[in-house]
């Protein structure tokens, strides 16, 4: 055993964050590798309490893991210290169980503002981000403009590299968008203030999951966002500046792709959106409504409602294609009982020529009408069933009909949001 990459198999909120909080007492180390506070990985756990984590690896709430903020994530300091002394405040003190790589990047002042900015500029194309600087911190990172953990060590540096990207960044607020230029002593007083509290905080990250798994130890990367959402392989542009899929795992924590050793993806039984951007399932009839409103389909991080459609095996392969997929998790299987007939989208149809395959072109994409296969539903509440046998016949042939569709199996599929609420098909890690 070394690595095992988990990742989102649609466009996010797929239930990583339940998953990962389950997997976290079986695994040594919890390793976020991309995206920032955008995230919300909601875990709840068995006493009933419910936790939103945005920026915290879902290990968190397991007592054991090392968990960790890998090299490719970008890093908004004030959140992660809010979410810090939030788990402190109810009992959670991650001292010594938090290590950030001094190499992830930071989301500063002026990335929220354009982020923000830039958004109400696109208008009617924005993107409909979660408006956390997350694309434009990332810019700077390819630009080569970013401020790194590491910087929070060296005052002199941070401050020079500061000002360096105000220079730039206020010409941009002030001249193109009419905003107000940012100050850069109060940020370097604000960032200062955070570097008192990080720095314990911050290791060489790699070097320490190497050893890691040198040792024998399993060490869990846990995905935000998704592939629909990644950037070279989502719905681009309406997708997040990172890459959320398994490959990306690699280059965001260090880890070698001869390493990984299972690639887990969460996969919901229908399918949500957040934001703009093509969803050729969506709904837009009372069932949509139902699977909000009986799913609680409503974003962790903003609060935003979801876009709520049936599942998409045309997605949902090229997912398990694209991040090599061992084990499929399909979760909230307990929100689709009563429904007297549930559709599956087998393929697609464009301007008359039918798709089994995601089309090359966006445009095609976007002009993307379902073709449903119809599967017979079930009533039963099923949220009480712990294996395959205790589900009702037509549940485990929608599963049955999943993995013949996917070409994977599926292994475990949530019944509920409780860390315990699972059917375990197949054991995804030794339990220890
Ligand atoms: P993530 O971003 O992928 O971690 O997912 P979110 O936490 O944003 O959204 C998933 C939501 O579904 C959360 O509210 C979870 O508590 C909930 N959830 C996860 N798995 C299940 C399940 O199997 N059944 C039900 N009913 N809820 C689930
Ligand atoms: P988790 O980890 C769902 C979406 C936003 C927007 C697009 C770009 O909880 O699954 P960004 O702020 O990243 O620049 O926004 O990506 N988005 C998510 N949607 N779940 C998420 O994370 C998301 N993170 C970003 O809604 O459409
Ligand atoms: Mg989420």
């Amino acid at each position: 055993m070394s690595a095992i990459v988990l990742i989102g198999a649609q466009w996010g909120d797929e239930g990583k964050g339940k998953v990962t909080d389950m997997l976290g007492s079986r695994v040594d180390y919890v390793v976020r590798f991309s995206g920032g506070n955008n995230a919300g990985h909601t875990v709840v756990t068995p006493d009933g309490q419910k936790y939103a984590l945005h920026l915290l690896p879902s290990g968190a709430l397991a007592p054991n893991a090392t968990i960790v903020i890998g090299n490719g994530v970008v890093i908004d300091p004030k959140v992660l210290l809010a979410e810090i002394d939030g788990l402190a405040e109810r009992g959670t003190d991650l001292t010594s169980r938090l290590k950030i790589s001094a190499d992830a990047h930071l989301v500063m002042p002026h990335h929220r503002a354009l982020d923000r900015v830039v958004e109400r500029y696109l208008g009617s194309a924005k993107i409909g981000t979660t408006g956390r600087g997350i694309g434009p911190a990332y810019g700077d990172k390819v630009a080569r403009m970013g401020i790194r953990a590491q910087d929070l060590l060296d005052p002199g540096i941070l401050e020079k590299k500061l000002e360096l990207a105000l220079r730039e960044k206020n010409q941009i607020l002030t001249k193109v968008y009419n905003r107000k230029a940012i100050d850069a002593a109060s940020v370097i007083e604000e960032y200062l203030g955070y570097a008192e509290r990080l720095i314990p905080y911050i290791v060489d990250a790699k070097t320490l999951l190497w050893d890691a798994i040198d040792r024998g130890e399993v060490v869990l990367l846990e995905g935000a966002q998704a592939t629909m959402l990644d950037m070279d392989h989502g719905t681009y542009p309406f997708v997040t500046s990172s890459n959320p899929i398994a490959a990306g795992a690699c280059v965001g924590a260090g880890i070698p792709p001869t390493r990984i050793s299972q690639v887990i993806g969460v996969i919901k039984a229908y399918t949500t959106r957040v934001g703009s951007g093509p969803f050729p399932t969506e709904l837009f009839d009372d069932y949509g409504q139902h699977l909000r409103k009986t799913g609680h389909e409503y974003g962790t991080t903003t609060g935003r409602e979801r876009r709520c459609g049936w599942f998409d095996a045309v997605i949902a392969r090229y997912a398990v294609r694209l991040n090599g997929i061992t084990d499929l998790v399909v979760t909230k299987l307990d929100i689709l009982s009563g429904i007297e007939q549930v559709p599956i989208c087998v393929g697609y149809e464009v301007g008359g020529v039918r798709y089994t395959d995601i089309p090359m072109t966006q445009t095609d994409f976007h002009h993307a009408k379902p073709v449903y296969e119809y599967l017979p539903g079930w009533w039963e509440d099923i949220s009480k069933a712990r294996t395959f046998d205790e589900l009702p016949a037509n549940a485990q042939a929608y599963i049955r009909r999943i993995e013949e569709l996917c070409g994977t199996r599926v292994s475990l599929i949530g019944v509920g949001p409780g860390r315990d609420e699972n059917v375990v098909v197949h054991e995804l890690l030794p339990a220890r």
